[in-house]
């Protein structure tokens, strides 16, 4: 007798009950066991998300169905974040190489990206750009695509985060326009001037680093720990941010769960806190006049 074919749908049902039934954390791509369960399927079976829904009824393959069951037990059992197991993760719409050496995308900053951050800048002024700690290059390379003839600048002190941008800066063969640099922060940006700062920087607090989840313990701690409150990275930001802005510079930074500790510690700075259509929080903009402004008083709050 003829063993029954498994379809698409069949198949992501099937993965998507193993997962539900699983004490599994989302946050890395999807929120859900059944978005996480089509994204294994789609990507194992090379199938485009533009698809028709007629994609469903499409026939697995004996040798894609053993693979895909091969991963999802993986996920289930090693807590693995899938964009790992699978090497992708998706940002701004764009397919990015990941592994165990850079944090998956997923911040809300993509959709600044793709409204190329209107109404806060005139998209026309925008010829240079920093990304600061760019990680999978994910933010760098979804700007250049954005602002098609700047130049980005993407900064991360790590030469392992690094290694994994550079695989992506020439997959989306854009090497002359995104320019990849180890530094710490500024440190070795010289006389730079940027019109637009985009930074996601580590903010997570000691207590979150404690008890985040085991997915979470598969990413660099290097992306995710910013000392007790979560905001070393991002004090250093706000003291040296003005002095790489153009005039009409803006910095657009992430801080996530830290941002009541933020507010806390500069409750006279007027940040701006983003809003999102689909999800996410804990982002705000300040312009260059706002950080000079909060330079000179700190410098005089340490002088008095
Ligand atoms: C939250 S991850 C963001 C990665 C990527 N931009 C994204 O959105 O997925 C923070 C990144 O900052 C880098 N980083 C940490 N400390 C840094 C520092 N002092 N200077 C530059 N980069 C740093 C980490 O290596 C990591 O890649």
């Amino acid at each position: 007798m003829q063993a029954a074919t498994t379809t698409v749908g069949d198949l992501i049902a099937d993965v998507a009950d193993k997962f539900a039934a699983a004490d599994l954390t989302y946050g890395h791509g999807t929120d859900n066991a059944g978005d996480e369960a089509a994204w294994l399927v789609f990507s194992v079976v090379g199938l485009s998300w533009d698809a028709g829904p007629a994609v469903y009824r499409e026939a697995v393959s004996e040798p894609e169905r053993a693979r895909v069951e091969a991963l999802a037990s993986r996920r289930v059992h090693e807590h693995r974040p899938l964009a790992y197991l699978l090497n992708e993760a998706w940002f701004a719409g764009l397919k990015f190489y990941v592994d165990e050496r850079v944090l998956v995308p997923r911040s809300p900053i993509a959709e600044l990206i793709h409204e190329q951050f209107q109404p806060w800048v005139d998209p026309d002024g925008i010829h240079r750009i920093l990304d600061l700690g760019t990680g999978s290059g994910c933010i760098a390379i979804a700007a250049a695509v954005a602002f098609d003839d700047a130049m980005v600048d993407a900064v991360d002190i790590s030469a392992d985060a690094l290694a994994v941008a550079a695989i992506n800066v020439d997959t989306h063969s854009l090497g002359a326009r995104v320019n990849l640099l180890e530094s710490d922060l500024f440190e070795s940006l010289g006389r730079r001037r940027y019109d637009l700062i985009v930074a996601n920087p580590p903010y997570v607090d000691a207590d979150d680093m404690m008890s985040r989840a085991e997915e979470f313990r598969h990413e660099p701690s290097l992306g995710l720990a910013s000392g007790k409150d979560g905001l070393d990275a991002t004090r250093r930001i706000l003291q040296q941010a003005s002095r790489f802005l153009n005039d009409d510079g803006i910095l657009v930074c992430e801080v996530g769960n830290s941002q009541p500790a933020l507010e806390a510690a500069y409750p006279d700075v007027p940040f701006i806190w983003l809003t999102f259509e689909h999800g996410g929080a804990g982002v705000f903009l300040l312009n260059k006049h706002n950080l000079e402004e909060l330079c000179q008083a700190t410098a005089s709050d340490k002088t008095s």
